[in-house]
């Protein structure tokens, strides 16, 4: 009881700092992305080789059990259905998940509507119906302690989704041995692109008030996720790399939210008006708020601010497109929930999974956001 007021009482001054945003320094935590990324890209013939032979090691036992998959039931939580990312995402999961073998009737998804003690509940439902896996988009990364050991002590294999519980916690997973990953990419490529996005207008196209500097509006997800941690800091980041000055007028936490972006925008036009240069937003549900906000503040993007997201949600898509947002970048919520489904399915067969899968996102302007759309559509 105690240990959960502590608790509460952290997260509650976390939030309060981040909302105050610029200046803080909010260096993540985890840095198993950036590794699994490296020892990704030093795959060499022998580790290829490998690789086709683990691959087809486990197709073939995939074959084997696959006439089994219908009658898996498969538990699916996530942090919060009214979240259009993890709609895409959940929504692909289940139809993957189905191509694959799985029979609808045994795949359960469930809502945390944003809340871990009512994702917890329905864990521990999951766990007394007895599903054969559990695929988990935790509402707070740090419960994944006590989620993993639920989970790992009722003997179901484990696969986390979209929000990366920290470094011990997935030292823990290997140490022990244990079937437990996570699939995700790595939040910081996604911010060191809505940074390089900027970059590539040249500085005298940025800096519109001439002080020689970037001044900026950042606008973050929910402060607990790495994802929007890494995201804040890399964005600046690539700016800072590329030699720029910049300045940071307001950092306020939009919670993923469209409507907590446009008011949180809303503000910062308010109060800085033209002074505004480029608006970052952790996600794209955010960057259409903030374009709402500057639409009706008389702003132009492309002309008097840009404006950058992330996810590659289809109504950003058409705004890169109409050159009303600058650019996002594509969270590639396909190989996401493949990968997802793919492990899951590998932990049922006995194939196994490395702790950690990762995968890449993809920046978007308008040379491909058409492409881009065509392809998520
Ligand atoms: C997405 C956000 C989403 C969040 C949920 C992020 O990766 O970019 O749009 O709200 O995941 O955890």
């Amino acid at each position: 009881m105690k240990k959960k007021v502590v608790s509460v009482i952290l997260a509650t001054a976390m939030v309060a700092s981040m909302a105050m945003g610029c200046g803080g320094n909010n260096t993540a935590s985890t840095n198993n992305g950036a590794a699994a990324a490296d020892n990704g890209a030093t795959t060499d013939n022998a580790a290829d080789d490998a690789a086709t032979e683990a691959a087809d090691a486990g197709a073939a036992a995939t074959e084997a059990v696959s006439g089994d998959l219908a009658d898996k039931k498969v538990g699916v939580c996530i942090y919060q259905f009214s979240d259009n990312f993890m709609t895409l995402f959940r929504t692909e999961l289940e139809s993957y998940l189905i191509s694959q073998g799985f029979s609808q009737e045994n795949i359960t998804i469930v809502d945390g509507a944003n809340d871990q003690a009512t994702q917890t509940g329905q864990i521990d439902s999951f766990i007394a119906e007895g599903v054969d896996v559990l695929i988990i988009n935790p509402v707070n990364s740090s419960s994944a302690e006590t989620i993993t050991d639920k989970v790992v002590g009722a003997g179901i294999p484990l696969v986390y989704i979209n929000r990366e519980p920290d470094e011990t916690e997935q030292q823990r997973w290997e140490d022990n041995n244990w079937d437990v990953t996570y699939v995700g990419c790595d939040a910081r490529q996604s911010g060191t692109f809505q940074g390089e996005m900027i970059v590539d207008l040249g500085l005298d196209a940025v800096d519109l008030n001439g002080n020689g500097k970037v001044d900026y509006v950042m606008v973050e997800g929910d402060p607990e996720n790495i994802d929007a941690q890494y995201r804040t800091e890399y964005s600046i980041k690539a700016l800072e790399d590329a030699g720029w000055e910049v300045n940071c007028l307001s950092d306020q936490v939009g919670n993923w939210a469209q409507d907590q972006a446009q008011t949180i925008v809303a503000n910062a036009l308010g109060q800085y008006g033209t002074d505004v240069e480029v608006v970052f937003c952790n996600n794209d549900a955010m960057a259409l708020g903030a374009l709402q906000a500057i639409q009706s503040a008389g702003r132009t993007v492309g002309t008097d601010i840009y404006l950058v997201g992330v996810d590659a949600l289809s109504e950003a898509l058409e705004n890169v497109i109409n050159g009303t947002m600058t650019g996002t970048v594509f969270n590639d919520h396909f190989s996401q929930s493949h990968s997802a489904a793919d492990a899951a399915i590998n932990y049922l067969t006995g194939a196994g999974n490395e702790h950690y899968i990762g995968c890449d996102y993809i920046k978007v302007t308008q040379e491909n956001a058409q492409e881009t759309l065509d392809l998520v559509k």
